[in-house]
């Protein structure tokens, strides 16, 4: 239960960072497209619009000095007006022409009034051709002036190699007859058609649609880089913070429950030692009366002395536990109390066929400790390394120099080792595979070792052995 909420808490500060880095990206993406999309049409709206006026503009002129200059006195000289004939054709041509010199206009074409036929146009394939006109021609003929943009191309083909952008704009106008000091009257007497080019203005407009989406991609690009850094920093403050609550109510729920645990323990094991003692020495009264009044029988009693003997082991180690004892420390050489373990364990490890092997690096400095009981961590370790190797095996113990003038010790058995599972819970009070065991020596060799600032490393592998290494601080 505890694990999942802690679980649900990791997880709520991490989607919350993806969520809004992801949205937000979302968010600038769109704007940006459609930011450009809004200038770059208001843009377009606007050239059209400058391009249609102008066009109206110059197709007023064009009126008037056609009809002034050309279809005033070509009635008069001639009767009609006949463009078939050369003379009116060259004579409507040079005024068209001058007209259109230096005025930005790419073609002009004169419609008839009764068909859908090209007149005259500055461009002499045009002239003759049937049925171009469209639905433009058909709404200028009513009176409306009219126009459409052609236009090929788009941001894609600002990339080189790809095919030019081109965009020309068609204007319709009614061409009407004029009365006396320029009026113009309603008879139209055909359709003129001005054609400007507007590739140039469009690539423009399309560069600066460009240059807008990519700056504002770049300038929102690193907004976006600057917030997802500082969510990402405030994340990382979150998760620290809700880390390091963790671990201090686990360490709170930990040593209330061995306070607990403690309490009933030293309770219970005060109640029992005197009891125990007093069974010990009447055993052992026993045992001499024994020997004069029932020879043969005193290996009863020695069983009894034994096992208060070893009940009373295992009732100081509980005390031991329940009460860790504050290190009395003192700068003491590391190899000394070691070498005096092993010689205490000389006769065990012989028992077991328990060869030793020792690499003491001789040349250490003294390390603050209790004496005591760094020894008791000793014969913790060796004991067990001992018990894992019931067919006998080689037992290293080596010593070295450590970070910052500490000191590392290691014992390394070849014994039957640990899997994963088991090396989890190896120092938890009470965790035992032995019959005998009381599952307390490891957690006593991490109490005391915790309380020198020191700390227990541990490899193992199954059925290869195992090494513990302790590791104490120097002073
Ligand atoms: N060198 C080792 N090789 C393999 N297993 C080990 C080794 N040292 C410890 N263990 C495992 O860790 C367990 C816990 O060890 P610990 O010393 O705390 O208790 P114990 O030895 O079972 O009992 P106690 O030490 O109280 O008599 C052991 O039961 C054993 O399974
Ligand atoms: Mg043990």
């Amino acid at each position: 239960m505890v694990t999942d909420i802690g679980a649900i808490n990791s997880l709520k500060p991490f989607r919350l960072v993806k969520f809004f880095s992801f949205s937000s990206l979302a968010v600038i993406l769109i704007t940006t497209l459609a930011l450009s999309w809004v200038i770059s049409n208001y843009t377009k709206r606007v050239l059209l619009e400058r391009s249609e006026a102008y066009a109206l503009v110059f197709a007023e002129n064009l009126n008037h000095q056609v009809f002034q200059q050309f279809v005033l006195p070509t009635v008069l000289r001639y009767g009609a007006i006949a463009l078939r004939n050369e003379r009116q054709f060259r004579r409507l041509d040079t005024i068209v022409r001058n007209t259109t010199h230096g005025m930005h206009i790419e073609a002009v074409s004169i419609f008839d009034s009764r068909e859908n036929v090209i007149s005259y146009s500055t461009v002499p394939e045009r002239v003759g051709k049937r049925g171009v006109g469209g639905k433009e021609y058909e709404l200028a003929l009513t009176g409306k002036n009219n126009s459409v943009m052609v236009t090929h191309g788009s941001f894609w083909n600002l990339f080189p190699g790809a095919p030019s952008i081109s965009c020309r704009l068609i204007t319709y106008i009614p061409f009407r007859q004029e009365r006396e000091l320029s009026q113009s009257t309603d008879q139209i007497m055909g359709v003129i058609e001005v054609e400007q080019e507007l590739s140039d203005d469009l690539r423009a407009i399309i560069r600066l649609q460009g240059v807008i989406a990519l700056t504002s991609l770049l300038i929102m690009g690193l907004l976006f880089a600057v917030l997802r850094y500082i969510v990402a920093r405030a994340d990382r403050t979150m998760e620290a913070r809700a880390a390091e609550r963790r671990r201090l109510e686990e360490k709170l729920h930990h040593s209330e429950r061995l306070a607990n645990l403690g309490k009933m323990v030293t309770s219970v094991s005060h109640e029992i030692k005197n009891p125990l003692g007093i069974v010990h020495s009447t055993a052992e009264i026993l045992e001499r009366r024994l020997k004069t009044l029932a020879p043969g029988n005193e290996h009863l009693a020695t069983i009894i002395i034994e096992e208060t003997g070893r009940l009373d082991g295992i009732v100081r180690e509980f005390l031991d536990f329940a009460r860790p004892q504050e290190p009395k420390k003192n700068l003491v050489a590391v190899n000394k109390g070691l070498e005096k373990a092993l010689h205490f364990m000389a006769a065990e490890f012989e028992r077991h066929h328990v060869e030793l092997v020792t690499a003491l690096d001789g040349a250490l400095d003294p390390i603050p400790m209790d004496d005591d009981l760094i020894y008791r961590v000793y014969l913790n370790i060796l004991v067990n390394a001992v018990q894992a190797m019931p067919e006998g095996g080689i037992l290293k113990v080596a010593t070295a120099r450590g970070a910052q003038g500490g000191v590392a010790i290691e014992f390394t058995d070849n014994g039957v080792g640990m899997t994963e599972e088991k090396l989890g819970h190896i120092f938890t009070p009470f965790y035992t595979d032995k019959n005998r065991g009381t599952g307390l020596g490891l957690a006593i060799v991490k109490n005391i070792m915790d309380s020198h600032g020191g700390r227990v490393e541990v490899e193992s592998a199954e059925g290869r052995g195992t090494t513990f290494r302790l590791v104490l601080p120097g002073s």
